[in-house]
């Protein structure tokens, strides 16, 4: 058996779906900001201030850094092989077999957990929009066991139903499309902008003072939970997963090998500097250890702090859109990647059984909805998004080494966008996707390593038996 038999580019695009191809640059950009903008921003900043104190902004930049690295190299791979799948893809072309599987395993955790972690975020905004309108919920049912300080929950009952209804429009076919999410990721970007012009008034820049009370690394006493600008930037760097999002609509792209870098590029680029202003807002609005009051719903915590209460219904309506339509590509994502998987063999056909009437992964999608849904219902958001980045950093390790690689191998191959300054470029994304992981907790590893495993496991005892390209004639298997 041949477990790194690989892929060739000219055959998986000959091998995809004809579908319309109508989406431009500006299109891109708008759909990468859909997947980018959510919880990591609405939620997680209240956790990275308690982390990095005013520093947080450095930590944004740090993250960003690593992005923007590991972006030019997914650009490079999404416009040499402008078919979808993703990373999962590249692996098969550059890798092969094994460390595809591999990376659709991780991808799948990434996906369904970064939804299960927005559906927490959704929640705590949920509850804050009702609360609003004088409608509390039973607080036990608001958010899993143990997530706010000082309160006992149990459940998070709103992102339980929130992720099933997406599941159910999802598995009847009614697909983000491409003007709703413009209209829905305008009004995110609106609320934010709003954001930024009427609370920068209240900036006070004593309180930006101390800038980096934890240094960029270090431990309170008596605790195991790293401290600092690095470890900060281990956690906001959730708010930048989703950009690879862009490079999954490869086959519906006018020009892709152009339009899909600057689609990355630019939505990551939109993104950074929205999150380098709203987070020296909020810093200079709350002195950083305030934050643990607000932690489910930070910025709406700091619009109440300025006292503009209209203010804080618009942005908790807007953060509730903007998370909406992450978790709308996430579960849209995963599906499409369990879809590949089994398509290719990897996975069983179930989740790849397409229902006759709505044209869908049903199965696959309610599968894999259903567990998301108890996930994000139970499991602590800290754990959640913990494992998502984890996830994300190493899928980004092997598309930057993929990219030093197939420079090595195949530099004969048609590029539309040429990462610049390889090897260095790839390189200092793999180091700074190592310092993130590095700021990571040691359990988060420990759990990553156990999925990874059972991934291991599944391929050999499932995967490498049924692959497709155990039959040549149903797949493109290219010597190397
Ligand atoms: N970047 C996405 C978010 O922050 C996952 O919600």
């Amino acid at each position: 058996m041949e477990y790194f038999r690989k892929k060739s580019v000219k055959e998986l695009v000959e091998q995809s779906t004809p579908l319309r191809r109508s989406m431009r640059t500006l299109d891109l950009t708008l759909l990468g900001i859909g997947a980018i903008i959510g919880t990591g921003i609405f939620v997680l900043t209240g956790k990275g201030a308690l982390t990095a104190g005013p520093a947080l902004s450095v930590s944004f930049v740090l993250a960003a850094v690593c992005c923007g690295f590991a972006g030019l190299c997914y650009a490079e791979f999404a416009s040499m092989a402008p078919v979808s799948g993703s990373a999962y893809t590249y692996s098969y072309i550059a890798f092969g077999e094994l460390v595809a599987f591999v990376i659709g395993w991780d991808l799948i955790l990434e996906y369904a957990l970064q939804a299960a972690t927005v559906s927490a975020g959704w929640s705590g905004y949920f509850t804050k929009l009702l609360q609003g309108f004088g409608i509390d919920l039973p607080v036990q049912l608001t958010a899993a066991y143990g997530t706010t300080p000082g309160v006992t929950t149990y459940f998070n009952l709103p992102g339980f139903v929130v992720v099933l209804l997406i599941t159910w429009l999802l598995s009847v076919g009614i697909n983000q499309t491409r003007r709703a999410n413009d209209i829905m990721v305008g009004v995110k970007l609106a609320v934010i902008v709003l954001f930024i012009v009427c609370v920068v008034w209240y900036v006070k820049p004593s309180n930006w003072q101390p800038f980096s009370p934890y240094g960029w690394y270090s431990f309170k006493q008596n605790s195991t939970v790293p401290m600092g600008i690095i470890p900060a930037a281990s956690i906001v760097f959730f708010s930048f997963i989703g950009f690879d999002a862009v490079s999954s609509s490869a086959e519906e792209t006018i020009e892709p090998r152009k339009t899909l870098p600057r689609g990355i590029l630019l939505s990551l680029a939109v993104s950074t500097v929205l999150y380098i202003v709203m987070t020296l807002i909020m810093t200079g609005v709350v002195k950083y250890p305030e934050f643990s009051a607000f932690i489910d719903a930070p910025v709406a915590g700091v619009i109440v702090k300025t006292g503009m209460n209209w203010l804080a219904l618009i942005v908790d309506f807007g953060a509730l859109i903007g998370m909406t339509t992450v978790m709308l590509v996430q579960l849209y994502g995963q599906s499409r990647i369990c879809y590949s998987m089994s398509r290719d063999g990897l996975f069983p056909k179930f989740f790849g059984e397409i229902h006759p009437k709505y044209r869908t992964p049903v199965k696959g999608t309610w599968f894999f909805g259903i567990l998301t849904a108890i996930a994000g219902g139970f499991i602590n958001i800290n754990v959640l998004f913990e494992l998502v980045n984890i996830g994300t950093l190493s899928a980004f390790i092997i598309v930057a080494a993929g990219i030093i690689w197939m420079r090595h191998k195949h530099p004969e191959m048609q590029r539309g966008f040429k990462t610049p300054g390889v090897p260095f470029t790839p390189l200092i994304a793999i180091v700074f996707c190592g310092v993130l992981i590095a700021g990571l907790n040691w359990q988060t590893w420990v759990r990553f390593a156990v999925w990874f495993v059972l991934g291991l496991a599944v391929y050999f005892l499932y995967g490498a038996r049924h692959s497709t390209m155990n039959k040549p004639s149903e797949s493109a298997i290219t010597a190397h």
